[in-house]
């Protein structure tokens, strides 16, 4: 669904990563198997703390050189997993522990996600991805869903020991791909990301793959589509 125009050119499309690019659905599945009945309220438990924890240390110390608080997303994630666990009076043992946690690792693409990669490769638009995901896990993840090749950078924000959506995290992708904001489109699945991101200047596709409501503040995102297939919509 278009809702506005981009004034300027796209020169790079800066995407999202965990539910974006990369489908967690495994994630979900996998606690399914370990506690049945209880899967779903897991996952959705766990990565409502993890961006929960994400927010509270940024929100706490928001100064990268003093970050006293900053913890990388891998060891927010593992966290966040056993709150998520003592949550729901769910076994906590390390071999569950460790399975979830690797399944982080070995992520798949949604299926038109490498098409939509490789059509913007074709039409000479730069890729990144932008991510809360500290580097050894992204790295793993674009490797497993056969990305390498398709994206120009991969930013993770533990180098500025912030989270999204501060405005500083955004602020990498100028410092790293010297584009200014009206110049990208950032992609994400997460209501909120995008609507930070729109906060902070970007041209902003929010994919809505679950259907959910707009968020109830700030400015709407300046698209919104069913899947990754948008983007090019977007494009033109
Ligand atoms: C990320 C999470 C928020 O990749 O999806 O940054």
């Amino acid at each position: 669904m278009h809702m506005k125009t981009p004034k300027t050119p796209i020169e790079v499309v800066v995407f999202d990563a965990y539910g974006t690019l990369f489908d967690v659905y495994s994630i979900g599945a996998l606690a399914e198997k370990l506690y049945p009945g209880q899967g779903a309220a897991l996952s959705v438990l766990w990565r409502d703390k993890q961006i929960e924890y994400t927010r509270l240390i940024s929100l706490s110390d928001p100064n990268p050189q003093g970050s006293r608080h900053y913890q990388s997303f891998w060891d927010i994630t593992r966290a966040s997993l056993r709150y998520a666990l003592a949550r729901l009076s769910l076994a906590h043992t390390n071999a569950n522990e460790d399975a979830l946690m690797a399944q982080y690792a070995q992520l798949t693409a949604f299926p038109e996600n490498l098409g939509v990669l490789q059509a913007l490769r074709q039409r000479g638009v730069a890729t990144a991805i932008l991510s809360n995901g500290s580097p050894e896990m992204l790295q793993s993840a674009v490797h497993s869903a056969g990305m390498s090749a398709l994206l120009d950078a991969v930013l993770s924000v533990d180098s500025v020991r912030q989270f999204k959506t501060t405005p500083t995290s955004y602020q990498m992708v100028q410092d790293h791909l010297g584009v200014s904001p009206s110049h990208v489109l950032f992609v994400s699945s997460n209501a909120w990301d995008a609507l930070g991101a729109t906060w902070f200047g970007f041209n902003t596709l929010w994919v809505n793959r679950q259907g959910l409501p707009h968020e109830a503040i700030g400015p709407r995102p300046h698209h919104m589509g069913q899947d990754l297939n948008e983007v090019l919509r977007v494009l033109g």
